[in-house]
């Protein structure tokens, strides 16, 4: 049967998949690459390491495969990162990526000087620092020389294509996070793009996600081990490929992605900003629109919290006997390690544990980070839900595998939380996108309905969905309290 290469290049690594048509996972491999934090708040990586690490990924999968059935690639990625190349298409400097907070000065005279009106008329959006604009214009202002050696930007999945076709193109959906896009027309904001100095031709061509955008130049197909005649689609920004890998395709659909970052991301048909643009209004990978809330760190707050200072990978142990603690914490934990996106917009935010006592556990506070996280979800479906209530999500990203995680945010969120049958779902969704560009189905949907099942739904549990209604009402008043504070380092 035909198959096809999904790859999900995130932020730790770049996550591959071989899925043939009829969608069972034929393997699976994972490549790592490094992220650099320069200074406080700077965060970058080589896009030259993404492309060594889905080569590395790709020759990995195929062993024991047939690699002469792969017909089709399509990858996710991670959203809003600044790739510029030169004139001899040579990376000019490290990616600033999408959880890079060095871009304040730049957010405020966007959101300040040029206006959020004037930016939500032109692109549906207003800026945040992780955004691509706000990165060009630093680029301007801080390193003239490499500013003017621009030939081309694009996004990190963007350069993959790049390197694998020689095309220099993107997608609506990921397109839709540089804030040069004007999302409700799908086409680039002439208007943004001037205020922000970009010229026209550095702009990639813009295509649907399940569009094919090219086939491999033939030394990279040797050097995959690849057919010269493989089609590579588009791709997606990472949560509208993670979508599509869970299903969340129809009006209203919900997902959350517990990755990196964590994302609440609401699926809809028809474009629509909510009043203070607190949420992003982007394209979705099928054509249509999605609002969409980040927060800066989920999964990777617990990585953090377990990795690095409980120094155990055994997450199963160190969350023994939360279960029993959930609604009972008095412990929060405010999950802002990179600052926050949604919906605080505020670069200067940072982590906190309050309301340790001398008999507090170490439970407790591994218990307080998934809580936190939820806490932090909430803040975001919350403002969906004053359009539209939100009745079930699905769930996906790394943080989904935790039980207590998933227990946890079905009681915040006091909903249904399913789980599908193939959790990878940036990487399953690339693996869609391309059987669509190959004509295997017709449509994201019908790609959705004949490949996405449910495993499993957590349900809200009642009591603990009660203490936590009390609790979010004490962590609401968290962030305001500590603003202040924050500013000041
Ligand atoms: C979305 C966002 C993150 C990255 C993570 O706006 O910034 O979810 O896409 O890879």
């Amino acid at each position: 049967m035909d198959t096809y290469i999904g790859i999900d290049l995130g932020t730790s690594g770049a996550k591959l998949l071989l899925v043939d048509g009829a969608g069972k996972i034929l393997a699976s491999v994972t490549e790592n690459y490094p992220v650099s934090y320069p200074k406080s708040g700077w965060s970058e990586q080589d896009p030259r390491d993404w492309y060594a690490g889905a080569v590395r990924g790709v020759r990995r999968l195929l062993a024991g495969q047939d690699a002469s059935a792969v017909r089709g690639i399509g990858a996710g990625g991670q959203m809003h990162g600044l790739v510029a190349l030169d004139r001899e298409g040579e990376v000019i400097r490290p990616a600033i990526l999408w959880n890079d907070g060095r871009t304040q000065a730049q957010t405020d005279f966007l959101n300040g000087e040029v206006g959020r009106e004037k930016l939500s008329a032109c692109t549906g959006n207003i800026a945040f620092a992780g955004f691509t604009a706000p990165k060009i214009l630093w680029l301007r202002e801080n390193e003239p020389e490499n500013f003017v050696r621009i030939a081309r930007i694009m996004l990190p999945k963007d350069y993959l294509a790049y390197r694998f076709c020689g095309v220099h193109c993107t997608d609506y959906s990921d397109a839709s996070g540089t804030l040069l896009l004007d999302v409700k027309n799908r086409c680039w904001s002439e208007e943004m793009c001037s205020i922000c100095g970009v010229r026209p031709e550095w702009l990639p061509v813009l295509h649907e996600s399940y569009a094919p955008v090219g086939r491999l130049l033939p030394a990279v197909a040797a050097e995959l081990g690849l057919d010269e005649d493989v089609l590579v689609c588009a791709g997606a920004g990472d949560n509208a490929a993670a979508a599509v890998g869970t299903g969340t395709v129809e009006e209203g659909d919900c997902n959350i992605s517990l990755g990196t970052s964590g994302t609440v991301f609401i699926a809809q048909d028809a474009f629509s900003v909510d009043k203070a643009n607190a949420l992003h209004s982007f394209c979705h990978a099928n054509g249509r629109f999605h609002r969409m809330g980040c927060i800066l760190s989920a999964a990777s707050c617990n990585a953090w919290w377990s990795d690095n200072i409980l120094r155990t990978r055994d997450y199963n142990t160190e969350q023994a006997g939360a279960d029993a603690l959930r609604g009972k914490n008095d412990v929060f934990f405010l999950p802002y390690l990179m600052g926050e996106r949604s919906p605080h917009n505020d670069v200067n935010a940072r982590g906190a544990f309050i309301g340790m006592r001398p008999d507090t556990s170490r439970v407790q506070m591994t218990l307080a980070v998934a809580e936190g996280v939820a806490f932090a979800l909430k803040d975001c479906t919350d403002i969906a839900a004053q359009d539209a209530p939100l009745r079930r999500t699905r769930i996906c990203g790394g943080g989904a595998r935790s039980a207590l995680w998933r227990q946890v945010v079905a009681d915040v969120l006091n909903m249904p939380v399913e789980s599908p049958a193939a959790e990878e779902g940036p990487a399953y969704g690339g693996a869609m996108l391309a059987m669509v560009a190959c004509e295997r189905y017709d449509s994201v949907s019908a790609a959705v309905r004949a490949l996405v099942r449910v495993r499993s739904v957590t349900q809200p549990d009642p009591a603990a969905a009660e203490a936590y209604r009390g609790k979010y009402e004490t962590f609401k008043k968290l962030y305001p309290a500590l603003k202040g504070v924050f500013a000041q380092w």
